[in-house]
């Protein structure tokens, strides 16, 4: 099978990227989000998405010229257009119920030979097929990017026991080729491999900060560079990846991880966090996250 025009839902901070990075390759994408409540303009969400795509500081994260590949949409309207693509990808809120209820639409409408691909960062495959018909079953796969899906090299695929090998083929094919990814082949466990691991050593750095009442920054000195990500740090990896993302990896990896794993000892909860969320300081999508709470004093990590 070959990628010829794909399908991205959910316009949020990894479905636009991801959104993006296709329409890079020369690929038309059409980009679907829910009808924004009370907006004048019903694929306002996914419009949104495609302004701040050009203007991401310090690069775009799509090409001007490219701009026109992606036709943004929103769900309730645009929905059949799903018939004419070879490659759907489902990048919507991580919540198992809300992911099979939009499966269940777009199985009804996809074209036969399509293939369909979750963003998930930690529901294993199993999970997000069961009740699924056997045809969407052979047509699914995990593709699991990393943020920014422009410039982070890695993606984990993970495919299900019923998974036609040619869409897996043509996907890891494309993701490769045309997408610059490294693919990594991964079994279909509670948050896969990067997950795994992140999540636990996140939960860890983030009950030390709180524990030993650190800055963010000294925090993130601590656990940034020495950890391999020296960048952001911890606290501005939560920053840029979305806060209110963190409860529901949370739930999902909970709800799935064996006994005595190491992330269930470690996972505590923070009432800052969550009044964090409640306020909308969710992080760069939001109003801010750590950092700029921080500066104004209302989020010592304490
Ligand atoms: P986000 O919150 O930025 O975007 C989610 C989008 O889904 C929003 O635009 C929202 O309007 C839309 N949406 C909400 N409910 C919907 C529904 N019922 N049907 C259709 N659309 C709906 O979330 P983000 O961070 O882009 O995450 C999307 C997926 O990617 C999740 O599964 C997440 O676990 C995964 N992921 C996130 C990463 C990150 O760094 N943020 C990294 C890798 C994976």
């Amino acid at each position: 099978m070959e990628i010829k025009r794909a399908a991205v839902i959910g316009a949020g901070v990894m479905g636009s990227g991801i959104a993006a990075h296709i329409a890079n390759t020369g690929v038309p994408v059409l980009l679907l989000d829910i009808v924004k409540p009370g907006a004048a303009d019903r694929s306002a969400l996914a419009k949104g998405a495609v302004e701040r795509l050009l203007k991401a500081d310090p690069a775009p994260f799509m090409h001007p010229k490219n701009a026109r590949l992606v036709t943004p949409g929103n769900l309730d309207d645009d929905l059949g257009a799903l018939s004419e693509c070879d490659w759907i990808v489902e990048a919507i809120v991580e919540d198992p119920k809300l992911k099979a209820d939009l499966y269940t639409r777009i199985d009804a409408l996809r074209k036969d030979g399509s293939v369909v691909s979750s963003n998930t960062s930690t529901i294993p495959l199993a999970m997000l097929t069961q009740g699924q018909s056997e045809r969407f079953k052979r047509d699914f796969l995990v593709t699991h990017f990393f943020n920014p899906p422009r410039y982070m090299r890695l993606l984990e695929i993970v495919a299900g026991p019923e998974t036609r090998s040619d869409a897996l083929a043509a996907v890891a094919d494309f993701c490769d080729r045309r997408l610059g990814k490294g693919v990594v082949r991964c079994k279909d466990t509670p948050g896969f491999i990067a997950n795994r691991i992140g999540v636990t050593w996140i939960q860890s750095a983030v009950n030390a900060a709180f524990d030993l009442g650190l800055t963010v920054e000294e925090a993130d000195a601590v656990v940034g560079r020495p950890m391999g990500i020296p960048k952001t740090g911890v606290f501005g990896l939560m920053d840029l990846v979305g806060i209110d993302l963190m409860p529901h990896i949370a739930k999902s990896l909970l709800a799935t991880l064996p006994e005595g794993d190491l992330y269930r000892r470690l996972h505590r909860e923070f009432p800052v966090i969550q009044r964090m969320i409640a306020d909308g300081y969710t992080g760069r999508k939001g109003k801010g996250g750590f950092y700029r709470l921080n500066r104004e004093g209302g989020a010592k990590v304490k």
